[in-house]
C-alpha cells in the first residue's frame, strides 16, 4: 500500500518509497494499565507490528530512505547507533533483504539482555559491525569506513542515526494521515496527545507534524531518552522545518507550518543516568505492560516514554484525557536466529558485552 499522504498531496508520489511494511497498525485500547494508572481513555498504537519481518518504528522510515538509496544506486549501507542499536538491526534485515551490504558503527553503551540480542541478531543478517568507544572514535570510524567503502566501488549511502533525516522522518508525517484516517473510520478516537519516545528526534518530530497537516489537535508528548545536548526544542522545530521543505520540493501545494518551541512538548526528567541506563520508573512500566496487557515493551526507549508520559500527564490533571502510546519497539520474537550465533564469532570488542554483567530488569519496588 502507498502512503496515505500521497492522497492529499499527489505530488509526493516522486519521492522514493518501497513497501516494507504492513499498514494500519492497529490502535487497541489499554483498559488494564489505563485503570492502573487512574486514565480513563489509554490506548496503544501497534507499530510493534509495523513489519512480519521486524516491526518497531524503524520500518517507517526506512521504505523512504532504502528506496531513496536504491534510486541513487547505491550498494552498501553506513549507520551508526548504540552497540544493542534496533536502528542498525533494522537497517541490517530489510537492507539485506534488499540486498546492500551493511555498516553498523557502534558506540559504547549500558549494557543489557537486549544488546546480547540484538548483537547475535547484527551477526545473523551479516552486518559488519565496528566497535568505538566514544563520538570521536566514532567519526574516525565513520570516516574509515566511508572512505574504504568509497575505494571498493562507490560511495556508500548514509542511514544517519536512528534513521532520522528529512526523507526518513516522511513515514511518520504519513502516520500521522494513517492515524486520521482511522479516526474516521471509527477505529479510535482522536488523541488529545500522543505519547512517544524520543532519541534521534524523527517520530516525534514527524509524528506532530503529520498531525498538524492531517488536521488533527493532537499534541505530540516526546519524551527524551537520549542527551540533553542532543535531544532539544530548538532541534525538533528545525527537523518540522526541513521535512516541510522536502515536502514544498515535490508538492508545491503543501502549506507552511510554523511550529514554535513553546508548542512542542519535550520531557526532560525521564532518562535516568544515560542513555540505555535503566530507571525505576521504566521498569516499572515495562512489569506493568507484560503482567497487566501482555505487551513487552523494553527499557531504553519505550518503558521510560510510557512511564515517564503517563507521570507528567498525571500531574498535568489529564487522567480524562484521550491518549494514545505510540509503541516504537518491534515484537516480532527473533530469539530463535539469535540463538543460532556463537558471541565469540563476533569482533572481539563486542565480547565484552556477553562476559560482563548486565543490567536488573525488573522493578522491585
Ligand atoms: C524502540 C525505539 N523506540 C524509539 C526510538 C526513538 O525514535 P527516534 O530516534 O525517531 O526519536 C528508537 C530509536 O532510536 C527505538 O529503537
Amino acid at each position: 500500500m502507498k502512503p496515505v499522504i500521497n492522497e492529499f498531496f499527489p505530488g509526493l508520489e516522486k519521492i522514493p518509497w518501497i513497501s516494507l511494511g504492513s499498514y494500519p497498525t492497529r490502535v487497541e485500547k489499554l483498559e488494564k494499565m489505563g485503570e492502573a494508572r487512574g486514565f480513563t481513555d489509554l490506548y496503544i498504537k501497534r507499530d510493534d507490528r509495523s513489519s512480519p519481518v521486524y516491526g518497531g518504528n524503524k520500518v517507517r522510515k526506512l521504505e523512504y530512505m532504502l528506496a531513496d538509496a536504491q534510486k541513487k544506486g547505491k550498494r552498501t549501507l553506513i549507520t551508526l547507533g548504540g552497540a544493542g542499536s534496533n536502528q542498525v538491526l533494522a537497517t541490517g534485515i530489510f537492507g539485506h533483504e534488499l540486498g546492500f551490504k551493511v555498516t553498523g558503527i557502534m558506540m559504547d553503551q549500558a549494557n543489557a539482555k537486549y544488546v546480547r540480542k540484538n548483537l547475535l541478531l547484527d551477526k545473523y543478517y551479516d552486518i559488519k559491525l565496528v566497535y568505538t568507544k566514544d563520538t570521536l572514535s566514532e567519526i574516525l570510524s565513520f570516516a574509515g569506513e566511508y572512505i574504504g567503502s568509497m575505494l571498493n566501488g562507490g560511495k556508500p549511502y548514509f542511514v544517519t542515526a536512528g534513521a532520522s533525516s528529512p526523507i526518513g522522518n516522511m513515514g511518520f508525517v504519513n502516520a500521522g494521515f494513517e492515524l486520521k484516517k482511522q479516526i474516521e473510520n471509527g477505529e479510535c478516537p482522536e488523541p488529545d496527545y500522543i505519547i512517544a519516545a524520543c532519541g534521534s528526534i524523527g517520530t516525534s518530530a514527524g509524528l506532530q507534524l503529520g498531525c498538524i497537516l492531517a488536521g488533527l489537535k493532537t499534541k505530540i508528548v516526546a519524551v527524551r531518552v537520549a542527551y540533553p545536548w542532543l535531544v532539544t526544542k530548538w532541534r525538533m522545530k528545525r527537523m518540522i522545518g526541513d521535512i516541510i521543505k522536502l515536502m514544498k520540493k515535490y508538492d508545491s501545494t503543501v502549506p507552511s507550518v510554523d511550529v514554535s518551541e513553546e508548542e512542542l512538548i519535550l520531557l526532560g526528567d525521564y532518562l535516568g543516568e544515560d542513555y540505555a541506563a535503566f530507571t525505576d520508573l521504566g521498569c516499572q512500566c515495562v512489569d506493568d505492560m507484560r503482567e497487566l496487557e501482555d505487551i513487552e515493551l523494553e527499557h531504553t526507549y519505550t518503558g521510560k516514554a510510557l512511564g515517564g508520559g503517563l507521570d507528567w500527564l498525571k500531574k498535568q490533571g489529564k487522567s480524562n484525557s484521550t491518549i494514545l502510546f505510540w509503541n516504537t519497539y518491534n515484537s516480532v520474537d527473533l530469539s530463535e536466529k539469535a540463538a543460532t550465533i556463537d558471541y565469540k564469532t563476533l569482533p572481539k570488542k563486542f565480547h565484552k558485552y556477553f562476559t560482563e554483567p548486565v543490567q536488573e530488569e525488573t522493578w522491585k519496588g
